[in-house]
């Protein structure tokens, strides 16, 4: 077979190869073998120098056509298996940009949460400052101080758990009043705070009691505080919190660290005080407790209470989540249902 011939052969060949191919590897295997060094062609082009002078570019130009044509076929062949690979990924990896997204699960604030802090931001715009006092408590604290020593029968109205015969948790916030009190240095201002948090008593649970509940509670002290400046200030928040037309009521009520003390009435938020199951038919629903600080509690606190005088209140935030929402189980607050808490999401 003349060179001419094999070259022939082999370009039908591997054309045919090239044609069959239809991987990539196997297409770079098909190069490597025949334009390799140790490819056929190599050796036909080496074999040259056996020519005749006449023969040789005849045979050499013969050969790079050859060469040139089945790297063109390649190049060709590359390109449409590449394309075809990309394809094949393409449709593999695809992503649905329809397919509705997995929902990452979100959090919410407790509903308490979010009902003490809106109470707290109605009072820090009127002024007072924010304290967050213990929740383990000394008796002192808790109740000697607020005009309520050992043997006082009005302990009983705040059933307590003690820790110890001196220490207990607290059964009201008002000892970060107390605490707050004594600090105070009148020279600078009056005391305007509230004092937001956990308190604790040994009731049995049911829908409307709780072992733990919360509690705001507010002082004033300055001199020529008035039983009108409490009206007022509770006639705000009672505004703020349960719309512009609420009005309040006072009525006589006891406290040991109050004197007067008063139980305080809004106006039905829901029927505008024409009756309804939320006020229970009377127009009026029963919010805070509230008075006059007792000059005792001043005097302990080191204030003179022959110059100054002041109002407290306690509010119940739970209570007042209750009414708002119409929640009818107390319990609900702590169980942690997320069925119960994610209701309030948008609140
Ligand atoms: N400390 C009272 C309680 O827990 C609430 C209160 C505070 C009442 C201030 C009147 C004045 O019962």
């Amino acid at each position: 077979m003349s060179l001419q011939e094999k070259l022939e052969t082999l370009k039908v060949a591997t054309l045919a190869k090239i044609e069959a191919v239809n991987e990539l590897n196997a297409l770079n295997q098909i190069r490597v073998e025949v334009l390799g060094k140790k490819g056929p062609i190599t050796e036909v082009l080496r074999g040259m120098k056996d020519l005749s002078a006449e023969e040789r570019p005849k045979v050499g130009s013969f050969a790079n056509e050859i060469r040139d044509l089945l790297v063109e076929k390649i190049d060709e062949k590359k390109t449409t298996l590449e394309a075809a690979a990309l394809l094949v990924a393409l449709e593999k990896e695809s992503i649905d940009v329809t397919l509705p997204g997995k929902q990452m699960p979100v959090g919410t604030r407790h509903v308490l949460t979010k009902i003490m802090e809106e109470i707290e931001d109605i009072f820090i715009g009127m002024g007072y400052q924010v304290v967050e006092g213990f929740e383990v408590e000394k008796d002192h604290y808790n109740f000697e101080r607020m005009n309520l020593p050992k043997d006082h029968p009005a302990r009983d109205m705040q059933d307590t758990f003690y820790i110890s015969e001196e220490v207990l948790i607290r059964t009201h916030t008002s000892p970060v009043q107390a605490r707050t009190m004594e600090k105070h240095d009148f020279t600078k201002g009056p005391l305007r705070m509230i004092s937001p948090g956990k308190v604790f008593r040994r009731d049995t649970d049911d829908a409307t009691h709780s072992h733990q509940f919360h509690q705001i509670e507010g002082l004033v002290i300055d001199k020529n505080v008035t039983m009108g400046d409490l009206k007022g200030t509770l006639e705000k928040l009672m505004q703020k919190m349960f719309g512009a037309d609420r009005q309040i009521r006072l009525r006589p009520s006891y406290f040991p660290f109050t004197e007067p003390s008063v139980e305080v009435d809004v106006s039905c938020f829901k029927c505008g005080g024409s009756g309804c199951n939320v006020c229970k038919q009377t127009g009026w629903i029963e919010i805070l407790g509230a008075g006059m600080v007792h000059p005792n509690v001043l005097e302990m606190s080191g204030i003179d209470s022959s110059v100054y005088s002041g109002f407290a209140f306690g509010l119940g935030p739970d209570r007042i989540a209750m009414l708002r929402y119409g929640v009818n189980d107390i319990r609900n607050f702590y169980l942690n249902d997320i069925r119960f808490i994610h209701q309030f999401k948008g609140e």
